[in-house]
């Protein structure tokens, strides 16, 4: 059980990961190949309207996305805080050992998943770290969530390739997953034994949970410098992102602009075509940090973000070119300067 959560994930990952590597060799023979999985990542002004909608469904089905992933962020995250809180509470002094110690012993065992592994402080640490990035996908999802109800101004005839449209939904399960994947084991146990605790003495017999609100938070402030680093640089990302998400939101004020699309201009939209798509490798790119870029998983949940952005955004960059010849040509795709 314990490893096969983590493989499983790993082998999800891996799956979703190899179309797009095997598609961006460029050879000849595997052209059809390309464009079979741009034509399934293809979606809104990018995905030609054609004469058949077969197998595509609205583009604003994109907020269903953030429906599963708030719900499951928001019970992956409760149950392993409360965890952390019960079973690997962890005192200031605790903190400081441990940061010194992964750095003595070069982290907590590069690539290792096993917790044998480790010393009980520094497995307390990473539950704690567990809940950290947690924290911060909740706060990326629930923004999200929030953006494709009120903030993006969805055109009527956009469509989804029905298999992108899944990949959303495999996405927004395995990411928080993925984040908590080496725990997610033990923390399943504990919530089970909860619920059976429950039902087995009933609600009037079961002793009401104590809780010190100092103890659940403190540690979140105490964590490692890669989580303080990571933190930052994840912010960094996440408010161009709001930003630019605001800028394409006003390009359709008027309901009369419903099907329009317009050069859009202001803050990274000076430099990148798609720069929300840069911002969104940017606050994955800070998770990763501060996971203290050990777990593997997480690599792999970055790898997966990076090449299916750079994906849409080259494709991105190309139709702008192709729709707007007065298109700035000093923007690249989505990385300054390299692509
Ligand atoms: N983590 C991942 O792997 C992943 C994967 C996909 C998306 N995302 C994130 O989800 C967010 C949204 O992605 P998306 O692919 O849906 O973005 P998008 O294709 O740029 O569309 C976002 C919204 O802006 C509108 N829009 C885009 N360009 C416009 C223009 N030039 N003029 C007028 N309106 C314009 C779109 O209109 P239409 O309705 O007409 O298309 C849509 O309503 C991004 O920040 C991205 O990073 C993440």
């Amino acid at each position: 059980m314990e490893l096969g959560i983590v493989w499983l994930v790993r082998a999800a990952w891996i799956g979703a990961i190899l179309p797009m590597v095997i598609a961006s060799i460029p050879i000849s023979k595997l052209r059809s190949f390309h464009e079979l999985v741009l034509s399934f990542a293809r979606r809104g002004k990018i995905l030609q309207p054609s004469s058949s909608q077969k197998w595509t469904v609205p583009q604003k089905f994109f907020a269903h996305f953030y429906v599963i992933g708030v719900a499951w962020t928001t019970l992956l995250l409760a149950t392993t805080w409360m965890y952390a809180c019960k079973m690997a509470p962890l005192s200031p002094e605790e903190f400081q050992f441990s940061d010194i110690a992964s750095h003595l012993t070069g982290g907590s065992h590069v690539f290792s998943f096993h917790k044998s592994h480790l010393t009980p402080v520094e497995h307390r640490f990473k539950v704690w770290r567990a809940v950290f990035l947690l924290l911060l996908m909740e706060i990326q999802v629930l923004r999200r969530l929030i953006e494709s109800i009120y903030v993006f101004k969805y055109s009527p005839s956009a469509r989804l390739h029905i298999l992108g449209y899944l990949a959303g939904w495999f996405f927004y399960t395995a990411a928080p997953l993925s984040l908590c994947s080496i725990i997610a084991p033990e923390v399943a146990r504990f919530a089970g034994n909860q619920v059976a605790e429950f039902i087995a003495k009933g609600k009037s017999h079961t002793a009401a949970p104590e809780f010190d609100l100092l103890l659940s938070i403190s540690p979140l402030m105490k964590l490692g410098s890669c989580q303080l680093i990571g933190g930052v640089i994840f912010l960094w990302g996440w408010f161009h992102q709001r930003r630019c998400h605001a800028i394409l939101g006003s390009l359709r004020e008027n309901p009369s602009q419903a099907k329009e699309y317009i050069i859009p201009h202001g803050d990274w939209f000076e430099i990148v075509s798609s720069p929300h798509y840069l911002a969104e490798i940017v606050l994955y790119a800070g998770l990763l940090i501060a996971s203290g870029g050990t777990d593997i998983t997480i690599w792999l949940l970055f790898s997966f973000v990076v090449g299916n952005l750079t994906l849409a955004a080259g494709e991105t960059h190309r139709w702008y070119l192709r729709k707007f010849e007065n298109y700035p040509a000093n923007r690249f795709a989505i990385f300054p300067y390299v692509y």
